[in-house]
């Protein structure tokens, strides 16, 4: 049985004040939950606070990103002994926004502004190894663009970033992973993957888990689904064999939604 993750996602929000607020009302109505890892992943600035409010919680602390060098001379980069030092266990690595994949965008997002980020594979690969080595948990974003649904590619595309990400890893050290399966067309615009549909992506992800670790990891591995989850739409998702959960940005910044996802999440195995 795979213990199933929320994770909040709170992208470029949150001040200290409002990050505090937040944390404090998620550990108030959700601190004691059992069945469901619950991962908050606040901005860089305010994961201290954060980890202050979730203290004596069951609540864990995320990052958003993490550079893969120690230290020296990387300007605004954080590295995996910083994260520690902040109290955070897991890690987001790949998500769409920063590999300049992205799903709804400001009208003045040109095509060049939306690869600011630029992060490749490759990187996302070299990422994956600095955490582990850390003993942070990775959740290794992937997901298809909507042109690439439309033309077919979906499980081209997933296979290729899922192959890319966990390349040069040890069977232990994938199984150590979170997966969590974004497409792009659905982060941000409200319009959800079916479930059917998001639990077969899972299923051809974790046979490529097989074929890269070995099939008891891709059995014990957790993958995520994560675009638009909702509290309407959580129970749906859930219910689905392969999806162990959510990776949720817009519904992770209300107490009150996220704490609907939690209850859905630990729920599902019930
Ligand atoms: P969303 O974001 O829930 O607002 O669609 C999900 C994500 O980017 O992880």
């Amino acid at each position: 049985m795979r213990t199933p993750i929320m994770a909040g996602n709170w992208k470029m929000n949150c001040d200290n004040e409002e990050a505090w607020q937040l944390a404090a009302a998620i550990a108030d109505e959700k601190g004691d939950v059992e069945g469901c890892e619950v991962v908050l992943c606040p901005p860089a600035t305010a994961l201290t606070t954060v980890l202050a409010a979730i203290e004596d919680t069951n609540i864990g602390l995320g990052a958003q990103n993490i550079f893969w060098e120690e230290s020296g001379a990387y300007t605004g980069e954080l590295s995996g002994p910083m994260l520690l030092s902040c109290g955070c266990e897991y890690v987001i690595i790949g998500h769409s926004e920063r590999r300049g994949r992205f799903g709804s965008v400001a009208d003045d997002f040109t095509p060049e502004l939306q690869k600011v980020f630029g992060e490749s594979d490759a990187s996302v690969n070299r990422k994956i190894k600095a955490a582990l080595s850390y003993e942070l948990t990775p959740i290794v974003c992937v997901g298809e663009l909507l042109n690439e649904r439309q033309a077919g590619q979906t499980d081209e595309v997933v296979t290729s970033q899922v192959r890319t990400a966990v390349d040069g890893l040890a069977a232990d050290q994938i199984d150590s992973l979170v997966l969590a399966y974004e497409p792009v067309w659905a982060i941000g615009t409200g319009e959800v993957c079916d479930a059917d549909e998001a639990n077969r992506v899972l299923g051809v992800i974790r046979g490529i888990v097989a074929e890269c670790a070995d099939e008891s990891v891709a059995q014990e591995i957790r993958i995520l689904y994560g675009g638009s989850v909702k509290p309407d739409n959580v129970v749906g998702l859930m219910q689905q064999a392969e999806i162990d959960g959510g990776l949720v940005g817009g519904a992770s910044l209300e107490a009150d939604s996220f704490g609907e996802l939690i209850t859905a999440a630990s729920a599902s195995v019930a």
